[in-house]
This record gives C-alpha cells, structure tokens and sequence, in this order.
C-alpha cells in the first residue's frame, strides 16, 4: 500500500485532466483543460486533434517542446495549486487505461510512463468507468448545490446511474471492482444523445446536453409526443435513445415544413421557443426512460439477487443535470432510498477520480501496482 500523495492523470476523451489527492482522499488540486475551441468548428470530437492537444497539454514536466499560450500547463499548475514543487512527495501516478478514444488514452499513458520511469514511481492503472462510479465513495467532497445527503459516506451496495457521453449503464455495485452489469444502453449514450438533438436545434458542440437542460428549462415538455423508447420489452433494464433522437429529427423535419423554417436555419434563434419545447420533450422521454429502467434494475436486485441496495448513485457527465437529479431523488424517496450525487464538477470527466479510484483500489487490495513498461492500454 502507498502512503502520501497520489497523482491522477485522466486522457480517455477530450478533456486534459491531472489532480493531486492525499491517500486519504484529500484533493489538493485539480486541473481540468477543456477542448472546445478546438471541437468545436467540427460539431463534435475530432479524434486525432484531441490525442494532439493532449500532447501539447500535459508533458510539460518532460520538458514541452511546444510552449503554448493556449493550454494551461496541466501538470505544472496541479503542482503548484497544491504547493508543491516537485514529484517528491508523489508516491505513485495513477491514470486511465481505458475505456475511451485510442489516441487520447495513448498520450495520457505513455506520458505517465515516461514521468514514472523519470521519477521512479509505480503506475496504477485505472478503468475509467469504475473511476465515475466510485467518486461518490470520496471522503472529502464538497456539497452539490443540489440538496441531498452528500455529506454522508456511500457504501456498498448502491446501484449506479452512470450516464456520460461515452457510456450509460446501470450497475450494482457490491464492492471496489465487484460490479454486476444490469443493463446498458444497445445503441447511443444518454449524453451522446443530449449532444446529438442540441446540434440538430443548432448549438454548438460546446453548449451540448448542458445547453439542451437550459433551454428545456423555458419548454413545455407535453407539446409533442415522442415514442418512449424499449416501451414494450417490459423486462429489460436496457435503454436506448438512437430512436428516440430519430423522432425528434424527424419531427423536426415536419415543423420546418409547416413553419417555412429553412433547413439551415438554426432553430433556436429562428424559433426560440419551437427549440425550448422540442427540447423539454426530449428531456422528458429520455429521463422518464432513465428511470423506468433503475427501478427496474433496483427491483431486480431485491427479487432475483437477493441484494437490497441502500443508495442510489449517479455519475458520468449527465448526472449534473438538475432535471435528473430531481426525478431521480422522487424515485429514491418511492423506493425508500438514500439518493446521493458527486458534485457538478467530479461528474464530468477529472482526474480527481482517477487517483480515488486507484486508492480504493490500494485499500481493497485489488489494484495493479506496476512498473511503468508493464501498462497497456484498452481500447473498449
Ligand atoms: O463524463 P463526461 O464528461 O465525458 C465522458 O466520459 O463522456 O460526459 C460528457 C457528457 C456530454 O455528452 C455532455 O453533453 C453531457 O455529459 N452533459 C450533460 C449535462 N452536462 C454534461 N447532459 C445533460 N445535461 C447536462 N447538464
Ligand atoms: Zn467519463
């Protein structure tokens, strides 16, 4: 087991992230470097160019060839927040090994080689997925401004909402590395699907499903009926969401017709509040879909399993929607369940949970603690 300081690194998308934790599970800093200025002309993640700014973003230790004015110098200034000099009080790196884009997840990794063979320092790698699920583990968060029971300590058994932009699936979650799949999205992700209908009401890859909440905020979610997805596999804990943005192009299609809304025309500045109902309406079939499935899967859990879980979690990029948040806590209270969130900004991808997931990992004796030549990556 380490003692100490635990730096995580976390490469698997478009966000370049370093943070420093105490094995106690202190955060002492934090670095979160955004791509959107670069994402965001194509409408979406450009592979190639995310795994480049990584690049150009994390290796200043290694001393970066590419001084840029553009990135703040991830490693460098995590250092520094946490008034530290040096790698000295480091006692090992942690970093994703995967699930995520091949390119990114190659820079983070082979860049936390290199600091640890530099530095003579062990590698923890890290699943990306158990990292979401278990941030909500940390001793030391601080309060949501949502209201619920963050403050109290999570344990096993909960069942995990983890919605991002790469992934959904529900889980049960019985201890550090014991997962139980209970069901999982067959098609698009509920971020990816937020993403998706936000374009096609014309904003930008930036605003994405953060925008869509915004806007459904202003919406009436009843004006248009949209197909509920999987609504007639009644023993599922599944969720698709692929249909359900097909319904919303093509009654979008239909109301550009009636309205004479060209098909360039972005709908939220030619048609503010057309755009603020279709969104209030996806909002609405996608979430209640959310949720129809958890209670399903809590209910598996109880008859098939035999496990009663005590908390609800959720995790992953979505989980910062208000909107999600409050009808899961409705359903928590039905089941007579604790609900309990990480805040907004260790839903989103950080590296804070890279270097958690790793401690835990420590702690239940489950974990790889090797030499940096040993670390590969997985792509899926
Ligand atoms: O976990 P995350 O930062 O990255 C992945 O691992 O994918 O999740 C990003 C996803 C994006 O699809 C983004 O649109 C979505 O989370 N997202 C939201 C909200 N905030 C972020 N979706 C709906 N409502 C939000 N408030
Ligand atoms: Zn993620």
């Amino acid at each position: 087991n380490l003692s100490g300081i635990i730096m995580g690194v976390e490469t698997s998308c478009d966000d370049t992230c370093v943070a420093l934790l105490t094995t106690e599970g202190k955060i002492l800093s934090s670095e979160v470097s955004s791509q959107y200025a670069i994402h965001n002309p194509f409408g979406g993640i450009k592979p190639n160019h995310a795994a480049r700014a990584h690049e150009a973003n994390l290796p200043f230790v290694m001393g970066n060839p590419f001084p840029s004015n553009f990135f703040s110098q991830s490693v460098e200034s995590a250092l520094k927040k946490a008034g530290m000099k040096d790698l000295s009080l480091v006692s090992g790196v942690a970093v994703t090994r995967g699930p995520g884009l091949r390119g990114s997840l190659e820079v983070g990794l082979a860049f936390v080689k290199q600091l640890c063979r530099e530095h003579n320092l062990p590698l923890l790698p890290v699943h990306h997925l158990e990292a979401h699920a278990l941030t909500v583990r940390l001793p030391q968060r601080e309060t949501s401004t949502t209201s619920g029971r963050e403050a109290e300590p999570v344990e096993f058994p909960y069942i995990t909402v983890l919605v991002s932009g790469g992934h959904s699936q529900l889980l049960l979650c019985e201890g550090v590395m014991k997962y139980r799949l209970l069901g999982g999205t067959v098609d698009d992700s509920l971020g990816e699907s937020y993403d998706k209908v936000a374009r096609l009401l014309g904003m930008t890859y930036e605003e994405g499903g953060k925008g869509l909440e915004k806007l459904a905020v202003e919406g009436d979610p009843q004006r248009y009926k949209l197909p509920r997805p999987l609504y007639k596999v009644k023993k599922s804990c599944d969720w698709s969401f692929s249909g359900l943005k097909n319904a919303v192009n093509l009654l979008l299609a239909s109301i550009r017709e009636e309205e004479g809304i060209p098909k360039e025309a972005n709908m939220v500045q030619t048609s503010r509040k057309t755009a603020a109902d279709i969104a209030a309406c996806f909002q609405n079939t996608a979430l209640e879909h959310i949720i129809t499935s958890t209670e399903r899967g809590i209910d598996y859990c109880t008859i098939n399993l035999d496990v009663q879980p005590e908390s609800v979690v959720v995790c992953g990029g979505v989980a910062s929607n208000e909107r999600l948040r409050g009808m899961l806590r409705e359903m928590a209270k039905r089941k007579q369940m604790k609900i309990h969130y990480p805040p907004v900004r260790l839903c989103t991808d950080n590296a804070v949970m890279v270097a958690w997931a790793a401690i835990e990992g420590m702690r239940a004796g489950n974990i790889d603690i090797i030499r940096p030549e040993e670390a590969r990556f997985d792509e899926v």
